[in-house]
């Protein structure tokens, strides 16, 4: 299959540039002015930019959390996402059996996607337990291709700090990345009981139960520990100041430390836990949305190159059913938010459009940076003779509102309903086949695949 692209505006992480491009195989073969192929498929992007495909390394597809299932599977979600600009995702593998194996998971994460993914893809190893058997098992995960493993300070599966230790020095020694959910577990249960008893059940008690000093603690816990083994760590979902003062003292000097956050974190405040009619509770998700300082900050961060990627957390739950659980307390909502189809969107008019970011270092965060810290660069995450032709091509001068009614995700709602968005994804091209256009998804179920990574080495 051969594709030609005609006076696309071409942005990577460094520059950018009018040139036609040439694809073939699902790769790009040549960028250049004035390519002419005769009978080929070719179309004319008219000056508008074209990006390397978005790249999504948080999302939670197909996962239990015990009191509820998620809505978005492996179909639903690669949809959604191919639909919002995004070519790959890594998702999380969810909770397996208690004292199960890392492979159990890795096999029935394969069953899911397989079949079923529409776009590229790859998961993180979440890390249940510690002992031998698992620390053993990190070596042949990373020739399996998984070189991320995720620990959680909070929720059943914690890891204890001796259990980080061990896990970090296994994971510097090996060529993997920890990536960690920081939040201060201790904190987080006696404000939740504490609230509770006092009849504090109300969505806006979930965000006092989980105060940006427990994320900021938590986030600087594990800086300290993995500066004793020298081991990579990538923090999550960033939410808060707090988080962001501990990373830039442990990258000032000199540790290998990461952050992403997520458009919820940079476009939304706390005045959402507030809403009437129980609307508080689509907003339930941990770290909590902060109040509305936090969000320049993370800008900053993000400009400054503090924090590198931006990812969703994606983990949609019906409000009608599933959200609406927790109306009487908040403890019984699901934790979690639908948001993978509207990050590049989000990024391009909140970041670009509105002047915060400019549009190389769009790029970098939606896109390259997330490409070569979880090990498929330059495969995926640019636009060079030899990638994948993965491309998306945006418009910069649409203007609307994000709305449920136009978007794809499998959930009855989405967090940033009527927020105006000033240009926006509307072409997706994966390994060569145009999969999305004016928001219709036109490609095959299961033709996604499984990114076998490299090792970490940033
Ligand atoms: O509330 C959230 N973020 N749910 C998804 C699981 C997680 O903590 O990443
Ligand atoms: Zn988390
Ligand atoms: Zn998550």
């Amino acid at each position: 299959m051969e594709l030609l692209l005609k006076n696309a505006n071409i942005v990577t992480d460094k520059e950018n540039y009018i040139s036609d491009i040439y694809i073939a195989d699902g790769i790009i073969k040549k960028i250049e002015k004035n390519i002419e192929i005769p009978n080929i498929k070719t179309i004319d992007i008219e000056g508008k930019y074209l990006i390397p495909g978005g790249i999504d390394v948080h999302t939670h597809f197909n996962i239990d959390v015990g009191i509820a299932k998620s809505v978005d599977d492996f179909y639903t979600g690669t949809v959604a996402a191919a639909c919002g600009g995004t070519t790959t995702i890594i998702d999380h593998m969810g909770f397996g059996p208690k004292g199960c194996s890392l492979h159990h998971q890795l096999e029935k994460y394969h069953e899911f996607a397989e079949k079923n993914a529409v776009i590229d893809y790859s998961f993180h190893g979440v890390i249940q337990h510690i002992d031998n058997e698992i620390l053993n098992e990190i070596d042949s995960m990373i020739s399996d291709g998984i070189p991320s493993f995720k620990g959680y300070m909070t929720y059943d599966y914690k890891l204890s700090d001796k259990d980080m230790l061990k896990l970090s020095y296994k994971l510097s020694s090996s060529g993997g990345l920890l990536t960690v959910h920081p939040e201060n577990n201790d904190i987080i249960d006696y404000l939740k009981n504490k609230f509770a008893a006092e009849g504090k059940l109300s969505p806006k008690y979930h965000r006092e139960s989980r105060p940006s000093r427990c994320e900021g603690e938590a986030v600087n816990r594990m800086a300290d520990i993995t500066s004793v083994t020298d081991c990579p760590l990538y923090i999550v979902h960033l939410s808060c100041e707090e988080g962001l003062n501990h990373i830039k003292e442990a990258k000032d000097k000199g540790q290998k430390i990461f952050a992403e956050t997520c458009p919820q974190y940079l476009v939304l405040d706390e005045s959402c836990y507030s809403l009437p009619e129980n609307e508080g509770l689509k907003y339930i998700c941990s770290p909590p949305i902060r109040e509305k300082h936090h969000q320049e900050k993370l800008w900053e961060g993000i400009r400054e190159g503090y924090i590198q990627t931006v990812a969703t957390d994606h983990c949609s739950f019906s409000f009608s059913e599933q959200k609406l659980m927790g109306k009487d307390d908040f403890r019984k909502c699901p934790n979690g938010l639908p948001g993978v189809e509207t990050r590049v969107a989000l990024m391009f008019s909140e970041g670009v459009s509105k002047g915060r970011i400019d549009i190389n270092k769009f790029v970098e965060v939606v896109s390259t940076n997330p490409a070569k810290l979880f090990g498929i660069y330059p495969q995926k995450g640019c636009i060079a003779a030899g990638s994948d032709a993965d491309l998306v091509v945006i418009d910069p001068k649409i203007r609307k509102k994000i709305t449920k009614g136009e978007l794809h995700e499998n959930t009855d709602y989405t967090p940033f309903e009527n927020i105006e968005i000033i240009g926006c994804p509307v072409m997706t091209i994966s390994r060569g086949e145009i999969i999305v256009k004016d928001n219709k998804f036109i490609g095959q179920k299961g033709r996604g695949k499984f990114l076998k990574r490299k090792p970490f080495s940033y």
